[in-house]
């Protein structure tokens, strides 16, 4: 894993959008793996701004979102797939049918996670699949338990995620305990992975992550099996790690190499 530690939330979304122009200035038909929750707004906004001002063009990109609550359709505001289209698809030169989000109101769920795999693996394959962290260490929707080669799948809900994401929903409303969500397998078949924490509140997991055991425990403890996993965190969220300036250390050297190859 690489670990990179920036001062603030604002650095970690700079860090993470320069991620997706590279990848789009090389490969302009990219396919994008894509999150919501809190975290990933940043970078979206900055994606929106370098768009706005002609430096970016998803014209030819594909996405896959990384989860879906079960139960509701794309038009409901608290669903995954109108978070997208008003934080980053509306906003963007994306073509409407090169987004794919697993459709939270599949009449059959089961076929429609298998479809979900078929339809990336048709696109090639995701290049670049951005993640947040649950407090519990979850990525995507695969809770604690989840099995490290899952693919996606319909997963049901911790009552810790169900209580962390209920600040989204209005009291009263209905709020899915079900998901579909990427497997862990599926989102390590990615070429890279870029994972954004921010905040002391994900200062435990983000520990469990990098420094814990491989464990389906900490679901994004899998990541420490993939070749180009990438996590970006603010100094709250790397709080917690025992050896930050070792991550410090490294990050100064990789630096330098860039530098005197000239592709920093
Ligand atoms: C949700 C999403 C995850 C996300 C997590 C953290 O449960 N399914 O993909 O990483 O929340 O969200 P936040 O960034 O708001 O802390």
């Amino acid at each position: 894993m690489q670990i990179v530690i920036q001062p603030n939330a604002d650095a970690v979304a700079e860090y993470g959008a320069d991620q997706f122009s590279r990848l789009l200035s090389k490969k302009p038909d990219a396919v994008l793996g894509l999150a919501t929750g809190s975290t990933p707004v940043a970078l979206y906004q900055k994606l929106i701004g370098r768009y706005q001002a002609g430096e970016l063009s998803f014209a030819k990109a594909t996405s896959f979102n990384l989860d879906e609550y079960l139960g509701l359709s794309p038009e409901h505001p608290q669903s995954y797939r109108y978070f997208m289209q008003q934080q980053l698809f509306d906003l963007i030169d994306i073509a409407p049918e090169h987004t794919h989000v697993p459709p939270g109101n599949a009449a059959d769920p089961i076929t429609a996670c298998h479809d979900y795999e078929t339809r990336i693996e048709a696109a090639g394959g995701i290049d670049l699949q951005l993640l947040g962290i649950g407090r519990n260490g979850h990525i995507g929707f695969n809770e604690p338990s989840s099995g490290l080669r899952s693919r996606t799948r319909v997963k049901t809900l911790t009552q810790a995620t169900i209580h962390d994401n209920a600040r989204f929903f209005t009291e009263g409303e209905y709020q899915p305990h079900l998901s579909i969500t990427m497997g862990i397998g599926t989102i390590l078949d990615a070429r890279k992975v870029l994972l954004l924490a921010t905040g002391e509140a994900k200062a435990d997991a983000v520990k469990a992550m990098v420094e814990g055991p491989l464990s389906a425990a900490c679901p994004a403890s899998a990541l420490q099996l993939h070749q180009h996993a990438v996590v970006v965190l603010d100094e709250a969220a790397a709080s917690k790690l025992a050896d930050l300036e070792f991550y410090r250390h490294i990050e100064r050297e990789n630096q330098l190499l860039l530098q005197r190859l000239g592709k920093s």
